[in-house]
């Protein structure tokens, strides 16, 4: 069943070219528009909504804070994310102009379903991003679109996270087309979604450069991740990746916080993995970088081929591609880094200790 893969997790990594493939299938038309069935039972709600909850756990609330992120610049609508486990407790302000987006890979995690029940309770429109066919999430929604990724085996989400991502933005886009939004802005993104596939498959052929980035981290007892905006997500992600396969305490910042606390823990030797994917900040971040090498920090940066990035210990260039895809394209290195720092340790990657895949107590 690994197809001659050493763990589930590397090969679900490798299977993300397929996986956003099918997750893309059938949902674009003519390269120009997206097409979205599933959302035809509200779509003559769209104009109403005043503001959008995007609430999820874990990883999926990773890809909640890049989907909120998008649908924002897309649609001009307020987003605001929420772990499930706060916003099903907290006092959030809903009624039925609020649109509430309820991502969840198995469907069935504790805290996103009684969310999910909390908002339909308050009368808000409430959309189900999962991956597994007929699961609770998805039975209790208004509506669900589903990420194809197949299953998912290994406890770490990876081709689930991706394909999430994915779907969150084809909702961004099919929100803003149908409320008559500029048609260019996404049909450039769309010439470039279309591409990911291939994109990733590229990525994955530097599999080794990953390994050795890696090597970086096996004898550290902590990480540092910092990006800002879209890039934030993505290191989110990153570090979340390396704590639960190589028990590497991470954290990951805003690069623009730093100074107001964390560089305090850099000193000479300190790991920091940066992601300044994102045009209008990458310069911000590259020059958070130079603070934390000025104290002694080993640095990997992940940027675009154009910023001048100092000198860092090892630097990966992003293929040219929309910004707003570039959290998709960048999860992959990050994963890598994870599941080949998790291997040097010996960890046991699919089954990380403390974790179950699907968390349906709370
Ligand atoms: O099935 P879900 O997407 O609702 O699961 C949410 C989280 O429990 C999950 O993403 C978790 O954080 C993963 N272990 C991350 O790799």
């Amino acid at each position: 069943q690994k197809d001659g893969y050493d763990t589930f997790m590397l090969k679900e990594i490798h299977e993300q070219p397929h996986a956003i493939s099918e997750t893309l299938r059938g949902r674009i038309e003519n390269k120009e528009r997206i097409i979205l069935p599933e959302l035809d039972v509200i779509k003559s709600r769209f104009k109403t909504f005043n503001k959008a909850y995007f609430i999820a756990c874990g990883t999926a609330y990773h890809a909640c804070l890049s989907g909120a992120n998008i649908l924002e610049r897309l649609t001009g609508i307020p987003t605001s994310t929420q772990a499930a486990s706060e916003f099903r407790y907290g006092e959030p302000i809903i009624d039925e102009k609020t649109l509430c987006i309820f991502v969840s890979q198995s469907g069935e995690t504790a805290d996103t379903l009684a969310a999910l029940r909390l908002a339909k309770a308050k009368k808000a429109t409430v959309i189900a991003v999962a991956n597994v066919l007929g699961s609770t999430i998805s039975r209790e929604a208004t509506a669900t679109i589903y990420t194809c990724a197949g299953p998912e085996i290994a406890v770490a989400s990876t081709k689930a996270y991706t394909t999430q991502v994915i779907v969150l933005l084809l909702l961004a886009m099919y929100i803003a087309q149908t409320l008559g939004k500029k048609s260019e802005i996404y049909r450039d993104i769309i010439k470039d979604i279309i591409l990911l596939p291939k994109q990733i498959k590229n990525i994955l052929k530097d599999e080794k450069i990953f390994e050795k980035y890696a090597n970086y981290l096996k004898k550290q007892h902590d990480a540092y991740y910092i990006g800002r905006n879209l890039d934030y997500a993505s290191v989110l992600e990153g570090a979340l990746k390396l704590k639960e396969v190589s028990y590497i305490h991470a954290d990951a910042y805003i690069a623009g916080e730093l100074k107001h606390g964390p560089i305090a823990l850099i000193e000479k030797g300190s790991v920091v993995i940066a992601v300044a994917t994102q045009p209008h900040i990458a310069t911000k971040t590259i020059s958070n970088i130079q603070e934390t090498i000025a104290r002694g920090a080993k640095v990997i940066l992940f940027t675009l081929s154009n910023e001048e990035a100092g000198n860092v210990d090892e630097i990966y260039y992003m293929p040219n591609i929309n910004p707003i895809l570039q959290a998709i394209l960048v999860a992959v290195p990050l994963q890598l880094i994870a599941y080949y720092a998790a291997k040097l340790k010996g960890c046991d990657v699919d089954k990380p200790r403390n974790l179950a895949k699907s968390v349906t107590v709370e």
